[in-house]
């Protein structure tokens, strides 16, 4: 069977979606990589059965240090598909040589239109009428790679952002797991 490993640094909804509807069916989720220590994606880890690594950037001297002990673990695993879920640091050099091509991302808006780390709120501070969500390639840059998949929807006249949020995040649960079976096919 094919073999994934997330990585999240926050709540990880997105992490159990893809869980709940591939794991020990389409694929296995190895392991799950956290940046944070404490994020609730570790919870749902230990709750789902799911293996787990957590790795501080501070506790190492450099992220070069960081993303080799990251690496040591991913070829103990040699996962055909790193997911990133939620993951709020940017792949260094380190990791992107050695898995360039097979790391991909979710972004909640529709790139290449605001990019980074707060892509719903500068969505919705622009007033766009259709928001959505993009799975892409992981590259150098900044939620730049090559998009793979995409979908839309229209705000409705009296939508609240938190109900907007909501959309994207119910999106996004539907749209990563269904992508990433693709790719592992
Ligand atoms: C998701 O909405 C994901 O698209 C976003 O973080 C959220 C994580 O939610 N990622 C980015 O903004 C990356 N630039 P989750 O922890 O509940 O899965």
């Amino acid at each position: 069977m094919k073999k994934i490993v997330v990585l999240a640094s926050g709540s990880g909804s997105n992490f159990e979606a893809i869980v709940k509807k591939l794991h020990g069916d389409s694929c296995e989720v190895a392991l799950l990589v956290c940046d944070q220590p404490g994020a609730y994606c570790l919870k749902r880890a230990e709750t789902l059965g799911i293996k787990t690594l957590q790795l501080t950037l501070k506790d190492f001297d450099s992220k070069v240090r960081y993303e080799l002990e990251m690496i040591k673990h991913l070829k103990a695993v040699n996962p055909d598909l790193i997911v990133l879920a939620g993951y709020m640091k940017l792949i260094g050099e380190t990791l992107l040589a050695e898995y360039e091509g097979k790391i991909i991302n979710i972004h909640p808006a529709l790139l290449p239109a605001f990019p980074g780390r707060n892509g719903v709120e500068d969505a919705l501070t622009y007033g766009v009428k259709v928001m959505g969500v993009t799975v892409h390639y992981v590259d150098a840059g900044i939620d730049t790679g090559k998009i793979i998949d995409q979908e839309s929807f229209k705000r409705a006249e009296d939508e609240t952002a938190s109900e907007s949020k909501e959309k994207i995040h119910a999106i996004e649960h539907e749209l990563y797991p269904r992508v990433i079976k693709h790719l592992l096919t």
